[in-house]
C-alpha cells in the first residue's frame, strides 16, 4: 500500500506545478476574459462581433506559455488560463485582415496571432465552437415558438375565465364538468399558496410543517451557489477569485452539493409515511403502481413543460449579449431536440446536452420514486423490509464507488473555476455518479428507513419527552453536516492530486454519511422534541417559499443564463457584487414561480386532484356523497394538506 501511495505521489510530481502567482507575475499572463466595446462595434450596421475561445501556443519555447501552462495545472483552484475568451469586433480590431470573402476563423486567427505575439511573443488557436454575428441575432419566430404562445395564451385564458366566473359567479354552481374552471380561479389559488399549515386534522401531518422550512432553506442554498456563477464570468480579476478558494468557508460551498441529498431524503420520507397512513384504511396493492406513475408525471409535468417549451422558443428572445450563444442559443437548441428525453424523466441518462442542467434532480427523483413504490409494495413484513432496505443501501454505497474507479473521477463534484464556466457539461464526475438515478440511492433509502422507523413509532405510542436529553447532540449535528461538506476541502488544496483510493473512498463514504445525518436531523423535526430548530424551521414564511420552491427550481437557470446573456461588458468579481446579485436572482426567481405557481402548477394540480379524487370515492362508498355539499366550506383545508403532500413530495 505504502509503495503504492509513493508511486503516485513519484507520478504526480513528476509535472511541475505552479500553486500561487503574486499579483506582478500574474499580471504578465494575457488577460482571461477581453470583450471590444459590444455597442460601439454596431454603430456600423454592418458590425461582425465574434465571441470565442482562443488556446495559447507557441511555436518556439517560450517560458511564459510555461509558466501559464504549469499554473494552469492545477485545475482544482486555478482557472485555465491557456484558453482565453475573447470578444473581437472584427472589422475595428481586426481592420487589416478583414476581407469578406476570408474565412472568419482565419480572419480572427491571424489577427489575434499578430497581436499576442507582438505582446506576449505567444500564438493562438481558435477553437470550434465561436460565434460570430450580427447585431440581430435572434432566429425568426417559427411555428414551434408561435404553437408555444398559443398554449401559453390558452392557460392563461383559462386562468382568466376561472377567476371571473368564481368571482361573478360564486354563489351559482356550474353543472359537472364544468366545475373545473374553477380550478383556474386564481382567487381560490391565492388562498392556497397562503393557507395555514395548521388546518389539519391528522397530528401525523401536522408534523411535517418543519419540512417546509427544510425545502424552503436548501431550495435558496442551491439557487445562491447556482448564481455565483455570474460573478464568475467575465471577471478582470480572476485572481481574485482563485484566491478566494484558498479559504476553508469558501469549500464547505464548494461541496455544497451534498445538500441534493436532503430533497432525495424527504421525498422517499413523505412516500413511505403518507403510504402507511394511507395503508390503514386501503390496502396498498399493485393495481397502485400505474396509477401512481400516472398521477405523479401528470403532478410534475405541467410546470416543467412550460419551462421547458418556454426555454426552447421564448426565454431565448430575452436577453442578446456576446455570451448570448453559448448560453442561451446553445440550450434552446439542444431543448428542441431533448424535449422528450426530459418529459420522460430519463435526461440524467444523457449527456451532453445543454438543455436545463438542474432538470437531473426531477429525472432522479422521479426514477427513485418509483424505485421507493416498488420496494413498498415489494415488502409489507418487518423483517422483509430490513433486508430489502440494507440490501439496496449497501448496493447504493458501492455503485457510485465502482464508477468512481473504474472511469476515473473525482470523489466529489468538484466545482472548480473553469468547470462553472461550462454549467457542468461534460463534466465526466457529473455524468456518470452525480446526476444518475442509482448513484444517488443511499438517500431514497435512508428516507424510507426514516418513515417506517417513525411511523411504527408514533403507533406504539412514543413519546417526544424522551429525547429530549439528547437534545444537545442534536444540536451539533447541522455543524456536523457543515464538516461534511467541509472535508471535501482536500481536494482543492495545493498539493498534486490525490491518488485514486481517496476518491473512490469520498465517492464511497460521503453521501452515505451526509444522508444519514440529514436524515436523523429531519426525524427530529418531525418528532418535535425540542425548540430551537423546530422554531426556526416551522416558521411562517417558510411554507409560502417552500411552495414555490418547485418553480423557483425551475426557474432560476433560465434568469441566470439569460443575465450572463445580457452582460457586454467585463466585470470585476467582489464578494458582496456578488451576494448582491444573488439576491436579486433569488428575488427574480421567486417572483417568476409566484406567477408559474398560480397560474400553471397549482390549476393543474387542482384539476389532477379533481379527477383522481372523482375516481376515488367513486370506488368507496358512497354515503359521503351526501356530505360533501355541506363540506364544501371546509374542504379547501382538507384538500390543502394532501396537495402539499403531494407538492412537497415532488422535491
Ligand atoms: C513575484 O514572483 C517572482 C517569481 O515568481 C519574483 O521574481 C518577483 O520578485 C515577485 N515579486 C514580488 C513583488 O514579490
Ligand atoms: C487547458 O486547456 C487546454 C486547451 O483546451 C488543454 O489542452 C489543457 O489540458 C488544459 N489544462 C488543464 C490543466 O486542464
Ligand atoms: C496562428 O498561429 C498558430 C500557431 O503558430 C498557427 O497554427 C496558425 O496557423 C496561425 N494562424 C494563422 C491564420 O496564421
Amino acid at each position: 500500500m505504502c509503495t503504492f501511495v509513493l508511486f503516485f505521489i513519484f507520478l504526480n510530481s513528476a509535472t511541475a506545478v505552479i500553486y500561487r502567482l503574486n499579483d506582478s507575475a500574474y499580471a504578465h499572463m494575457p488577460p482571461l476574459f477581453h470583450l471590444d466595446n459590444y455597442e460601439e462595434c454596431f454603430d456600423d450596421p454592418e458590425g461582425v462581433y465574434c465571441t470565442l475561445e482562443l488556446n495559447l501556443v507557441s511555436e518556439e519555447p517560450n517560458p511564459l506559455l510555461n509558466m501559464i501552462q504549469e499554473y494552469s495545472e492545477h485545475q482544482s483552484t486555478h482557472f485555465n488560463h491557456t484558453i482565453l475568451n475573447q470578444g473581437i469586433c472584427i472589422k475595428q480590431t481586426c481592420k487589416e485582415f478583414y476581407k469578406a470573402d476570408v474565412d472568419l476563423r482565419l480572419t480572427l486567427e491571424a489577427c489575434l496571432n499578430e497581436s499576442l505575439y507582438n505582446k506576449y511573443k505567444l500564438k493562438a488557436r481558435v477553437s470550434n465552437g465561436f460565434d460570430c454575428s450580427k447585431r440581430e441575432k435572434h432566429p425568426p419566430i417559427d411555428y414551434v415558438g408561435l404553437s408555444v404562445a398559443i398554449i401559453c395564451l390558452i392557460i392563461l385564458m383559462l386562468n382568466l375565465i376561472g377567476s371571473l366566473s368564481d368571482y361573478y359567479l360564486k354563489e351559482r354552481k356550474f353543472p359537472g364538468v364544468f366545475r373545473f374552471v374553477y380550478c383556474f380561479s386564481i382567487f381560490r389559488n391565492w388562498e392556497k399558496l397562503v393557507a395555514s399549515p395548521d388546518k389539519c386534522r391528522d397530528d401525523r401531518l401536522l408534523a411535517l410543517k418543519g419540512l417546509h422550512g427544510i425545502r424552503a432553506i436548501n431550495i435558496m442554498l442551491v439557487i445562491t451557489c447556482h448564481s455565483v456563477a455570474t460573478g464568475e464570468l467575465l471577471s478582470v480579476n480572476p485572481h481574485y477569485i482563485e484566491e478566494l478558494y484558498t479559504y476553508s468557508i469558501v469549500h464547505v460551498i464548494l461541496n455544497g452539493t451534498l445538500i441534493m441529498q436532503t430533497f432525495f431524503i424527504v421525498s422517499s420520507f413523505l412516500l413511505v409515511y403518507n403510504w402507511m397512513i394511507r395503508s390503514e384504511k386501503h390496502e396498498p396493492s399493485w393495481k397502485l403502481l400505474p396509477m401512481q406513475i400516472i398521477r405523479r408525471w401528470l403532478r410534475l409535468t405541467p410546470s416543467y413543460a412550460v419551462i421547458l417549451a418556454l426555454t426552447a422558443t421564448w426565454f431565448g428572445r430575452i436577453a442578446s449579449g456576446p455570451y448570448w450563444e453559448r448560453y442561451v442559443s446553445r440550450e434552446m437548441v439542444d431543448c428542441r431536440q431533448d424535449w422528450w428525453k426530459h418529459l420522460l424523466y430519463i435526461s440524467n441518462y444523457y449527456d451532453g446536452s445543454n438543455c436545463m442542467p438542474q432538470a437531473w434532480y426531477l429525472a432522479a427523483d422521479t426514477q427513485l420514486y418509483y424505485m421507493g413504490v416498488i420496494i413498498f409494495l415489494l415488502s409489507r413484513s418487518g423483517l422483509s423490509r430490513k433486508i430489502m432496505l440494507s440490501l439496496i443501501f449497501i448496493v447504493g454505497i458501492i455503485l457510485p464507488a465502482l464508477h468512481t474507479y473504474y472511469q476515473n473521477l473525482d470523489g466529489i463534484l468538484m466545482i472548480t473555476p473553469q468547470m462553472a464556466l461550462t454549467f457542468f457539461v461534460n463534466n465526466p464526475t457529473f455524468d456518470n455518479t452525480y446526476k444518475r438515478g442509482h448513484t444517488n440511492m443511499t438517500g431514497c433509502i435512508i428516507g424510507m428507513a426514516i418513515g417506517y422507523m417513525l411511523y411504527n413509532w408514533q403507533q406504539t405510542g412514543g413519546d417526544p419527552k424522551k429525547f429530549q436529553k439528547y437534545r444537545y447532540i442534536y444540536w451539533c449535528l447541522f455543524p456536523l453536516c457543515g464538516l461534511c461538506c467541509y472535508s471535501g476541502s482536500v481536494f482543492f488544496w495545493d498539493q498534486p492530486p490525490l491518488p485514486r483510493y481517496v476518491h473512490v473512498l469520498y465517492a464511497l463514504l460521503l453521501k452515505p454519511i451526509f444522508s444519514i445525518i440529514m436524515g436523523v436531523i429531519i426525524a427530529g423535526v418531525i418528532v418535535r422534541f425540542e425548540g430551537l430548530y423546530r422554531t426556526i424551521l416551522e416558521w411562517r414564511a417558510w411554507t409560502l417559499l417552500s411552495r414555490l420552491s418547485f418553480c423557483a427550481y425551475l426557474m432560476h437557470i433560465a434568469i441566470i443564463r439569460n443575465i450572463i446573456a445580457m452582460q457586454t461588458t467585463t466585470q470585476r468579481s467582489t464578494i458582496p457584487g456578488v451576494l448582491l446579485q444573488c439576491a436579486k436572482i433569488q428575488l427574480g426567481s421567486f417572483i417568476f414561480a409566484f406567477f408559474l405557481w398560480m397560474l400553471v402548477e397549482t390549476p393543474f394540480a387542482n384539476l389532477i386532484q379533481a379527477i383522481f379524487s372523482k375516481t376515488e370515492t367513486t370506488a368507496q362508498n358512497d354515503n359521503e356523497k351526501d356530505s360533501t355539499k355541506a363540506e364544501d366550506e371546509k374542504r379547501p383545508s382538507k384538500t390543502d394538506v394532501s396537495v402539499n403532500i403531494v407538492v412537497l413530495t415532488k422535491m
